[in-house]
């Protein structure tokens, strides 16, 4: 993997879940990082476990504390305000960076009473914004985190062929069901494509499942987990690699929730974790290798057993569990 020399490139979310890891691996490899954060003077933002827990074990108040605690960050990071829908704002933020890791969205999956202002503007305005910035700056490259909502719900998808980058969820299904969040993400992946195409930008997308290792709340609907640091890690290798191309499903593996509740139960068998069907998700194929493009990239996915014991672990940590 190429180590770089101070190559200039912006995080947007970079105070989030992901982007928090993912400005850490980048100024680990000597990057320089413009993260981008929605307030930058207070935790406007819940601070997860995983951020506290991960760097700083700091009990900040500002929701940028513990990435200006990492090593490299006095240095080679900078923080800018924006808000996704001020283009003005995310220009700042961009100029002079050769690549951009778009990672910045609402991640809200219960109680949206406004779809359209919470979740579905700042996601697709936010993008074509984004996209835009890097399209007039230059810019040789953008990552876009997208999700595996973006590939599911997809529920015309042939039962017996396992869902790949090929499948795209259903935009009518999300409507009808009010999936906002899905839809969201779907629509925002949808319009970086369509941007790319018509105004000839090089963007590579990253598809991860649900992000783990350092918990969140997380979903009945399992398709696959994965390690925070491996979503992280993904977004350089795509950026990294030129011969990168497409969507990249980022999942350790695909997976029934009831295998992973029965995982659960056996690491963690002083916690009454309730036996679950064996197919919860009727119709969903397992898979051990849905990452294939990636591991092709030489990602080696953290296994499951692991990040669940670093959820389980981070959870602990942070008081939510005991
Ligand atoms: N976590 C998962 O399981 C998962 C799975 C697949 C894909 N993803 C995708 O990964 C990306 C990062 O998610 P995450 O889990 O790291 O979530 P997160 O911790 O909630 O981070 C989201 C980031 O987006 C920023 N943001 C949201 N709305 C904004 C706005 N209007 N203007 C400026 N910034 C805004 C947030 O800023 P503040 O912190 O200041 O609010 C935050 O930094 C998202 O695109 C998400 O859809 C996440």
């Amino acid at each position: 993997m190429a180590a770089s020399t101070g190559e200039l490139v912006c995080v947007t979310g970079g105070s989030g879940y992901i982007g928090s890891w993912l400005v850490r691996l980048l100024l680990d490899r000597g990057y320089t990082v413009n993260a981008t954060v929605k307030d930058l003077s207070y935790a406007s933002h819940h601070p997860t476990p995983c951020t506290k827990q991960v760097y700083a074990n700091v009990d900040d108040e500002k929701e940028t504390k513990h990435l200006e605690a990492l090593e490299g960050a006095e240095s080679r990071l900078r923080l800018f305000q924006i808000d996704l829908l001020d283009y003005d704002s995310i220009v700042a933020a961009v100029t002079g960076a050769s690549g951009v890791f778009h990672l910045a969205s609402p991640c809200i999956v219960d109680q949206v009473h406004d779809p359209e202002k919470e979740l579905l503007a700042p996601a697709l305005k936010g993008t074509n914004n984004v996209l835009t910035a890097a399209k007039n700056l230059g810019i040789k490259r953008v990552v876009v985190t997208s999700s595996v909502s973006s590939i599911v719900p997809s529920p015309n998808w042939p039962a017996d062929v396992p869902k790949n980058e090929d499948c795209w969820t259903d935009v009518e299904y999300c409507k009808q069901k009010e999936l906002w969040y899905p839809l969201s993400k779907t629509l925002a992946e949808k319009a970086a494509w369509d941007f790319a195409k018509e105004k000839g930008l090089d963007v590579v997308v990253v598809n991860p499942g649900t992000v783990m290792g350092c918990t969140e709340i997380y979903e009945d609907f399992f398709m696959g987990s994965v390690h925070v640091k491996d979503v992280a890690l993904a977004h350089i290798l795509v950026y990294e690699n030129t011969s990168a191309t497409g969507r990249h499903l980022c999942v350790e593996a695909i997976s029934h929730y009831g295998d992973l509740a029965a995982k659960v139960a056996e690491l963690y068998p002083e916690y009454n974790i309730p036996r679950l069907a064996k197919d919860t998700q009727p119709g969903l194929l397992r898979s051990k290798a849905a990452s294939k493009k990636l591991m092709e990239l030489g990602l080696e996915f953290i296994p499951v057993d692991q990040i669940i014991r670093d959820s389980v672990e981070s959870l602990k940590s942070k008081g939510f569990i005991s």
